[in-house]
């Protein structure tokens, strides 16, 4: 598929292209586009104006998600799929491959998709993006904790840029809008380590099931208009790589001052469950490295580790809206 093709149609903003604008062979132009259209590309075609772009394809595009992506590691494999019990289920078993490190698979439906505490996850067939990413991370990367922050940093600001709003990183791995849930990450540990994402895209209000209808949403409801899902997709690799990569080159540490700056908790009383007992105070600190600081209060300022926070929740709840 052309879809250096699709962009000049798409940077065009809606207005037409002429088909002499897009190649000097126009018997090739008028197959290329014949083959979008075919993919399910809205495009609408005019016999003197020439084409203009009217939409995306309803299922994710492989092509399009692959083209120019240029990232170090994670995307190498991209693999989409139609139906599958768990994205993250299909990542695992491609573990044990060197190869296979930084593959992406994509769903446009679970059957048996999970959440985290075994929750069950579920989503409208091509309404979301649905992706697992296995990676062989080296030691220093290598825990759940910095895994869940990497997944819903890379998230968080690709949300922040689609849909111009301020997504927070409600712990460990929910990311919000305004209070309600627009995104999950489930990160499960074996042979390699998998990050699963699920976000809810193209999913208006009502079709969130009554027990998630005050507290879920989606970046259509926040957009006002269904997106591009393939586009997402992509600007979540690229994310994903970023601060993966990052990690690589400079420690765990360098992911801690965006994931701070998201947290929905810093500042507030919250409490924190730990094995060896609760706490209420106030979060002063985050750091995926220097752990929590928090203000107990008795006034002790006490740190702990990330790794041994069971459970962290705001005493007073944000106003849900
Ligand atoms: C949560 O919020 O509890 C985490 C949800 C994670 C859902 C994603 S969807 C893709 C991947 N495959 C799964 O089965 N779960 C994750």
């Amino acid at each position: 598929m052309n879809i250096s093709l699709l962009r000049r149609l798409c940077d065009a903003n809606g207005q037409f292209v002429a088909l002499a604008q897009l190649g000097e062979d126009i018997d090739r132009v008028h197959a290329e586009l014949d083959e979008l259209d075919d993919f399910g590309f809205a495009l609408e075609r005019h016999p003197y104006y020439g084409v203009a772009y009217r939409g995306p394809a309803e299922r994710l595009c492989p092509d399009q998600i692959e083209h120019e992506l240029q990232t170090q590691r994670i995307g190498r494999r991209i693999a989409v799929w139609n139906r599958v019990a768990s994205t993250n289920d299909l990542a695992a078993s491609a573990a044990g491959s060197s190869s296979n490190d930084g593959l992406v698979i994509l769903a446009e439906e679970q059957w048996a998709g999970r959440g985290r505490l075994g929750r069950q996850w579920s989503a409208p067939a091509r309404s979301s993006v649905l992706m697992s990413v296995l990676l062989d991370t080296p030691s220093t990367l290598d825990s759940t904790s910095w895994l869940t922050a990497l997944g819903a940093v890379a998230v968080a600001e690709v949300v922040a840029r689609f849909s111009g709003r301020e997504p927070r990183i409600k712990w460990p791995n929910d990311v919000r809008v305004d209070g309600r849930k627009v995104a999950g990450i489930l990160v499960e540990r074996g042979l390699g380590a998998v990050i699963g994402i699920g976000l809810n895209v193209n999913i208006p209000q009502e079709s969130f099931p009554d027990e998630l209808i005050r507290s879920a949403s989606s970046l259509q409801i926040l957009c006002g208009a269904p997106l591009d899902r393939s586009e997402l997709a992509r600007a979540l690799i690229r994310e994903l790589d970023h601060w993966y990569d990052l990690g690589i080159l400079h420690g765990p540490g360098s992911l801690s001052a965006r994931w701070r700056a998201l947290s929905e908790h810093l500042g507030r009383t919250v409490n924190v469950k730990m094995p060896t007992g609760s706490l209420a105070g106030v979060l002063e600190e985050l750091d995926l490295e220097q752990g929590l600081l928090v203000t107990a209060t008795d006034g002790r300022a006490l740190r702990i580790n990330v790794s041994d926070v069971l459970a962290l929740t705001a005493v007073e709840p944000a106003a849900d809206v």
